[in-house]
């Protein structure tokens, strides 16, 4: 912290980089952490067809660079291909993000010749058993090793998701050897976050500090091993660190996400944050969100935050760490991110380290809460 740091005019707001399209929240997986909120949307809330493209005219007017095809499962749209080749044709560089669980060779080949970029294809494990009972899909993992194949055969660049947890931590150098034989260019290794769907479930998925060690030793072994072919994305999750991480790039900076119901947002998770009326792509035009909303424009920039943010020497490079992660622990979405050691609220992340030690010692985990619209009902 510097205390003598000049307080600067914010500068002008810059266009984002990326798009995230939550498509739909219909998923056959049902994994426990999940970012999706709580309360799902259900199918006959989705935006159609026509509406997207418009949005995706307005972001590539915006300045967006980038779209990214999420969801729940982006497959289960109908019109997947119809707004992939209108991403192309809006020059938007296109990401499919998925389970892969319902894409095959046919369906692959229709997306790149479509003009689809990149797929980062999701795993819940490199063990065939476990993954299945995480993402609550049988034969799940089985499919995901055919898909991984496909997308490469057709011709598209792969990019591996894991994502770990006390329960399959320990299987992190697999895991990294299966994203090796995959064809992956890049893997990415992202802890649970544990807010939403993976907040309900932290007892149980939360891992030790001893585990924790030899995944960050296995990731600098893989990196050691594979400089120069294969890009490994790792962050240390926030419970261990002693300085948040700059959650979406800093708040209404780089990206702009938009719900399946059409809700405009700073971050996946935003709807949780009390006080917010987010506007609707339905009748506000993109630009004039990104710039005029007074969500995006709370905790944008630096001149909301509070001590110590206000004058921390890291304010431009965490912008704050998560304010969906401050609000779920302190109720307050601008108190300073409890990840950050410099936070009065920073206990909270020691005491559920505690929990979680105490946990993982336990001889059985807590029973996992699995992502369902029913039992959203039940965890509200
Ligand atoms: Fe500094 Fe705030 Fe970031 Fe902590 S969260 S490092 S106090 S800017
Ligand atoms: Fe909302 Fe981090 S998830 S700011």
């Amino acid at each position: 912290m510097n205390a003598l740091l000049p307080v600067r005019p914010e500068p002008p707001v810059e266009p984002p980089l990326a798009l995230l399209a939550e498509l739909t929240h219909r998923c056959p997986l049902q994994c426990p952490y999940c970012a999706n909120p709580l309360e799902l949307e259900r199918a006959a809330a989705e935006l159609d067809t026509a509406t997207w493209l418009r949005v995706l005219n307005e972001a590539a007017a915006l300045g967006v660079l980038q779209v990214h095809f999420s969801g729940g499962e982006p497959t289960a749209r109908k019109d997947l291909l119809e707004l992939v080749r209108h991403a192309a044709s809006c020059g938007l560089y296109s990401n499919l993000i998925t389970s892969g669980v319902m894409l095959d060779a046919a369906s692959l080949a229709a997306l790149a010749e479509a003009g689809l970029d990149h797929v980062q294809l999701s795993f819940q494990d490199a063990d065939a058993a476990q993954a299945d009972r995480i993402g609550g899909y049988r034969n799940g993992h089985a499919r995901k090793l055919v898909v991984a194949r496909q997308i490469r055969e057709a011709g598209l660049p792969l990019t591996a998701n894991f994502v770990v947890h006390r329960q399959n931590l320990d299987r992190l150098p697999e895991m990294l050897a299966l994203g090796q034989e995959l064809g992956a260019s890049r893997i990415e290794v992202a802890h649970v976050q544990y807010y939403g769907w993976g907040l309900v479930n932290r007892a149980a998925l939360m891992p030790s500090r001893a585990q924790l060690e030899r995944a960050n030793a296995a990731v600098a072994q893989a990196r050691a091993d594979l400089r120069g072919r294969i890009t490994i994305d790792y962050v240390v999750p926030d419970y261990y660190a002693a300085r948040p991480k700059a959650c979406m790039g800093g708040w209404a900076r780089r990206i702009i996400n938009i719900t399946p119901a059409g809700l405009a947002l700073p971050c996946h998770a935003a709807e949780t944050l009390r006080g917010f009326q987010w506007p609707s792509v339905r009748t506000v035009p993109l630009g004039a969100v990104w710039r005029d909303d007074p969500g995006f424009a709370r905790f944008r920039g630096t001149a909301w935050m509070p001590e110590p943010c206000r004058s921390c020497d890291q304010r431009e490079v965490d912008w704050g760490g998560c304010r969906c992660q401050a609000f779920a622990l302190t109720g307050d979405a601008a108190a300073t991110d409890p990840a950050c050691a410099l936070s009065p609220s920073h206990f909270m992340m020691a005491d559920a380290v505690a929990a979680a030690e105490a946990e993982a010692a336990a001889a059985e985990a807590p029973e996992l809460v699995y992502r369902r619209i029913r039992t959203a009902a039940l965890v509200k």
